[in-house]
């Protein structure tokens, strides 16, 4: 029987997939541990604990008392938030999935870990961006997550860790709210124009960012994780694609249904990050090796929030 552990698990991503893995399989099945002890009251459908993932003691000993069969590590420090604390950032992204890849190894543990479009630098191709190309990251959010990609490779083609990661693109979702990443003006947008205020948009009108859906994003995640092990042939981290827009393109989709929101720019040092990475990317390998495909274009994704963010907003007081 599978058992599962999400590490991180209150976060953006962390809170809907871990309800997609509940979902899936039961509530007794996963695990749900996070740092922030208030998040206690979001898992009543799985079983919680505070967990400090740089606790190496801790997380060690839980493993061995619930032999897990499955982690997903969704601890990290985000974008824009790396750069306020480098050292920090690069401590906590590179020591807890160390310890991750070494208890997997020791225990036989399959391993979900996410990448970001940030391990990207201005030097990459910035339009359709190949899995496969030169990778020049300035943050220490984009260092670190190649970094991490390389130690998944080689906990991979060493000691055979059955390791899988994906590339996010912005990721965008109404269920909560986003940790501190430069994408997250296409989740605030749309909170501020149901309360009928007017958005400041930290980046400029015309800039493009590879974004995703959170349902698209819970999809690729778990086929990706329930794969046949010969068709996940990249073990470093998937490039991933679902759609690609500009503050200015997600605006007018927004004015579709609320005529009189009014958006301006003032960006600030996220400018310099979004400029540093792609304006779109090329998934071909995902759709090829484990039959990738996406669901959302930016005018679906907006209806959808707007149908279901208002009656959602009681979650967020
Ligand atoms: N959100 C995006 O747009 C995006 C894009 C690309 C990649 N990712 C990656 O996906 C993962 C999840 O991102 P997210 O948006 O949910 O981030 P988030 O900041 O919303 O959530 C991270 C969670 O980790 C927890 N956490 C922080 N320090 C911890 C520690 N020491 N021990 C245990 N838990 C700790 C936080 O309390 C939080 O609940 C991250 O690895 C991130 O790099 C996210």
């Amino acid at each position: 029987m599978e058992k599962i552990l999400v590490i991180g698990a209150a976060g953006q991503l962390g809170s809907e997939l871990t309800q997609a893995l509940v979902d899936r399989y039961s509530g007794e099945q996963v695990m749900a541990t996070d740092i922030n002890a208030a998040a206690n009251s979001k898992f009543d459908f799985c079983r919680f604990q505070v967990l400090d993932v740089m606790d190496k003691k801790a997380l060690t000993d839980l493993v061995a008392k619930e032999k897990f069969t499955q982690i997903y590590h969704l601890a990290a420090i985000l974008s824009a938030t790396g750069e306020k604390n480098p050292h920090f950032a690069w401590a906590l992204n590179m020591e807890s999935l160390l310890t991750v890849l070494e208890l997997a190894k020791i225990h036989g543990i399959k391993v979900y870990w996410p990448s970001s479009i940030a391990v990207f630098g201005p030097n990459t191709p910035m339009q359709n961006t190949p899995q496969h190309c030169v990778m020049d990251p300035n943050t220490v959010y984009g260092i670190s997550k190649q970094a991490g990609e390389r130690w998944c490779e080689y906990y991979f083609q060493k000691y055979g860790v059955d390791v899988r990661s994906l590339r996010y693109p912005g990721l965008i979702g109404y269920k909560s709210l986003p940790g501190g990443g430069t994408t997250d003006y296409a989740v605030d947008i749309y909170h501020k124009a149901i309360a009928g205020e007017a958005f400041e948009c930290f980046l400029s009108e015309k800039t493009y960012l590879p974004m995703m859906y959170m349902p698209d994003a819970i999809k690729a995640t778990l086929d990706l994780m329930h794969a046949p092990k010969e068709q996940v042939k990249i073990r470093s981290s998937y490039n991933l694609s679902g759609m690609s827009f500009s503050p200015k393109e997600i605006h007018e989709s927004i004015l579709r249904k609320y005529p009189d929101f009014k958006i301006s720019y003032q960006p600030d040092f996220r400018q310099a990050i979004a400029d540093s990475w792609p304006d779109s990317i090329d998934d071909s390998a995902a759709r090829a090796d484990w039959g990738w495909a996406h669901q959302y274009d930016l005018d679906a994704m907006t209806d959808d929030i707007l149908a279901n963010l208002p009656a959602y907003m009681k979650h967020f007081v």
